[in-house]
């Protein structure tokens, strides 16, 4: 063999997308248009089954395996970390399309371990476990650093109100009322601090304030997003109402369908329906877990166990071993060989 075909041959080892480890695991390549597919998948599943807060877009693929059963069915198990965007769930614009949220503004980071089967190459979510937790780089006090503070907070809330009061004062014919706390914040400047709230909005069947009024059926309500800002008595609010999309494209035909009704959101961070188990003190969770009857095939790692650790204990990143992740009934097959260049994790899209 002369040397550029060892040259070659090496070239071919290194860029090869898998490399077996054993009869039932092979580890596949985190950069793959295959594990890009999934990965999407996987994050649009994930939205799907999220009801509040904020939708979530694919940052990095950790990891990507194939597991082959005993009786020859395949499932594949992926990694993915998410990150939060700055669209609230019930924003109509798609993932791809939503700015993500910088670190700086405390993003939330969602960690989620993915099985998925694979059809004629359409792969499809079984099963899910999340982790999700705020950034913590910025959680200390400084100035000009923004960090964010409990739903309950009363003065975050006041602002929540009183913008909104603001907002339905100038739209004249509609009055909306608050449906969910996104995100409250507090940044401390010179003169004193300055607080931020985020919430989604829904109609009611009210056309002026001084009445009283009930929020309008899911199906038929228009629903919002506002951004508020207020030091002291100064109060500034920007409202985005959501147009109700009568249609949608279906992908698989780029054909007009009718549009699904809007999501209803399942939680709500204002007034006496707060769930602490789908939120934290000051963030929306990513859902736990979904199926529960397959979970046998996630790790049972600390890898995504929710951490609950708020808001006195500090917040624990992250750091599992590859290795701590079981993937299959068999031990002995996670045995991984020394690769000569890694196939995980795949490249970071944000960052
Ligand atoms: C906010 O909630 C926390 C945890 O439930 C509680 O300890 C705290 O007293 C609450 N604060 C307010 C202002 O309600
Ligand atoms: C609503 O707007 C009117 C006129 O701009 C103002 O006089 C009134 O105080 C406002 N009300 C509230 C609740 O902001
Ligand atoms: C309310 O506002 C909408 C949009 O600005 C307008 O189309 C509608 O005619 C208004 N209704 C009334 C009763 O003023
Ligand atoms: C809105 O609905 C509530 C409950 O049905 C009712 O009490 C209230 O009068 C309604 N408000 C208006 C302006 O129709
Ligand atoms: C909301 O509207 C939908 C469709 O019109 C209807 O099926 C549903 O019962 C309504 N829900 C409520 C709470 O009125
Ligand atoms: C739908 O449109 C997209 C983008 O315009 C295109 O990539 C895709 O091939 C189209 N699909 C079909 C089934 O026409």
């Amino acid at each position: 063999m002369n040397l550029l075909s060892a040259v070659a041959l090496l070239g071919l080892l290194l860029m090869g997308t898998w490399a077996q480890v054993g009869p039932s695991t092979t580890l596949l390549s985190c950069d793959s248009p295959e594990a890009e597919e999934a990965a999407l998948v996987a994050q649009d599943y994930i939205n799907g089954q999220h009801t509040h807060g904020y939708k979530y877009a694919l940052n990095k693929i950790e990891e990507f395996k194939k597991i082959t059963k005993p009786d020859g069915s395949e499932v594949y198990l992926m990694d993915v970390e998410l990150l939060e965007t700055k669209c609230h769930v019930l924003d109509p614009t798609s993932v791809s399309a939503c700015p993500v949220r910088p670190k700086a503004e405390m993003a939330v980071e969602g960690d989620c371990d993915v099985v998925l089967s694979n059809d004629a190459g359409v792969f499809s979510v079984v099963a899910y476990k999340c982790k999700s937790e705020p950034e913590e780089s910025s959680e200390e006090l400084c100035v000009g650093c923004t960090h964010l503070i409990p739903f309950n907070d009363t003065n975050a809330q006041n602002l929540a109100s009183a913008s909104l009061e603001l907002f339905n004062n100038k739209t004249g014919n509609a009055t909306f009322a608050l449906l969910e706390i996104g995100r409250l914040a507090s940044q401390v400047v010179s003169g004193g601090p300055k607080l931020f709230a985020e919430y989604a909005i829904i109609e009611t069947n009210c056309t002026s304030l001084d009445e009283f009024c009930v929020p309008l059926n899911h199906t038929t309500a228009r629903h919002g997003f506002c951004l508020a800002e207020g030091a002291g008595l100064d109060v500034a609010v920007d409202c985005k109402i959501f147009a109700v999309p009568t249609t949608v494209v279906d992908p698989l035909t780029n054909g007009s369908v009718p549009a699904l009704p809007p999501v209803v959101l399942h939680a709500h961070t204002a007034g006496p329906g707060q769930t602490p188990s789908i939120h934290g003190l000051r963030h929306h969770k990513l859902l736990k877990i979904h199926d529960p009857s397959v979970s046998g095939l996630l790790s049972e790692s600390a890898e995504s166990a929710e951490v609950l650790a708020e808001p006195a204990a500090p917040i624990v990143k992250r750091e599992v071993p590859a290795s701590e992740m079981t993937v299959s009934e068999n031990p002995n097959t996670n045995t991984e060989p020394q690769l000569l260049m890694p196939l995980c994790p795949g490249k970071v899209k944000h960052f």
